[in-house]
């Protein structure tokens, strides 16, 4: 596939997330959204309609529509289904966080992009933001040492009655829901979990509704929290032995860092991101189409994997299973 072949998407649901990656996609070059598929027609069409794509009438006719992609952007529930069905009809995905529910779902996805030998990521927007690559080379160039210590936590306390995060039927909760960022910074710098330990609790509908978990991980320590009914702050710590980096609210939408290091120096990075930030992910899974590729070396399934083994135990903990599970 030529470097500048236009990528075709398609889409799976046309919610809030589905309508900020159209807008993120107008800003990825060589990419366009060419078709609309959801459960209701009104809702796919009304997506459809700000981006020039064609609502299909139904997921066969999504998956016929002659695109290169499909981005799945329903509520985690279905997130697995969805998935299969595209990778079978032989079509790359990229799919909303959580990949899925829990690591079995996970599974299920993963073989069936291996047979289908087709490119599966979970869109884990943070680690292409420019402001989070610059970091890494930062800290490539000037290291704090090997990171011991990750701190994060999103709590927002203005969640809406009927937002989808406090549906059980859709497996929503703070962990699925928001943790699931905390989860992939600790894994991201940590590596593998070893130890999850979670106290927290549910709420009305059923949801986990605030969660701190302390963790181990192969090469440190991980504090993380959670929440739906807190009104918390959005930074991130990194430590190190020869210093640390504070990566500012919301870190999950990164646009400044301070480095300061143990001997004194203070090190300010700022890097506006632009077109909302999905388009960084967005024009990463581009370009990996392009040169063939069947996994992202930036977000792998194996972090996916961890992710989501983070959530099921914190899950577990609460006593907290969903009914699609
Ligand atoms: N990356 C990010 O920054 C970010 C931010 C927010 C959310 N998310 C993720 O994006 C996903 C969607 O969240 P959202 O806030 O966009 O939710 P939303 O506004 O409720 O939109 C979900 C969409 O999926 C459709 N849908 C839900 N279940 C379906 C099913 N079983 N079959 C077919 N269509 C279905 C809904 O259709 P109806 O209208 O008919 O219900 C709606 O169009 C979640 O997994 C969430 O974690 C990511």
């Amino acid at each position: 596939m030529s470097d500048t072949k236009t990528i075709r998407w398609g889409i799976v649901g046309a919610g809030r997330i589905a309508h900020r990656f159209a807008q993120g996609a107008a800003h990825v070059p060589h990419a366009r959204v060419e078709a609309v598929w959801s459960r209701r027609a009104a809702t796919a069409q009304a997506l459809a309609a700000t981006c020039g794509a064609q609502a299909c009438e139904s997921l066969d006719a999504l998956f016929a529509s002659g695109i290169d992609a499909v981005y799945i952007a329903t509520m985690q529930d279905s997130h697995a289904h969805y998935a299969i069905a595209a990778l079978e009809a032989g079509l790359p995905v990229l799919c909303e966080k959580p990949a899925t529910v829990n690591g079995a779902q996970l599974e299920r996805v993963l073989d069936a992009a291996r047979r289908a030998q087709r490119l599966f990521m979970e869109a884990m927007k943070p680690p292409f933001y420019p402001l989070y690559r610059t970091l890494r080379a930062q800290l490539a160039a000037d290291p704090i040492g090997p990171v011991g210590l990750v701190r994060a936590g999103c709590s927002v306390a203005n969640v809406p009655a009927d937002h989808p995060s406090y549906s059980f039927e859709q497996a929503g909760g703070a962990l699925l829901d928001i943790g699931v960022y905390e989860m992939f910074l600790a894994v991201d710098w940590l590596g593998a979990p070893r130890e999850v330990q979670t106290i927290g609790r549910l709420g009305a509908t059923g949801v986990d509704t605030f969660a701190s978990l302390n963790c181990q991980h192969e090469h440190g320590i991980a504090q993380l929290f959670c929440g739906l009914d807190l009104h918390g702050h959005g930074d991130a710590l990194l430590a190190g032995p020869l210093g640390n980096v504070t990566i500012h609210a919301n870190w999950w939408n990164p646009s400044r860092a301070t480095v300061r290091y143990a001997d004194g120096r203070v090190v300010e990075l700022d890097e506006p991101f632009e077109g909302g930030g999905l388009n960084y992910e967005t024009a990463h899974f581009c370009e990996l189409l392009r040169a063939g590729a069947l996994e992202s070396p930036v977000m792998t399934h194996d972090t996916s994997r961890r992710m989501l083994a983070m959530a099921d135990a914190a899950r577990a903990a609460l006593g907290l299973r969903f009914p699609c599970e």
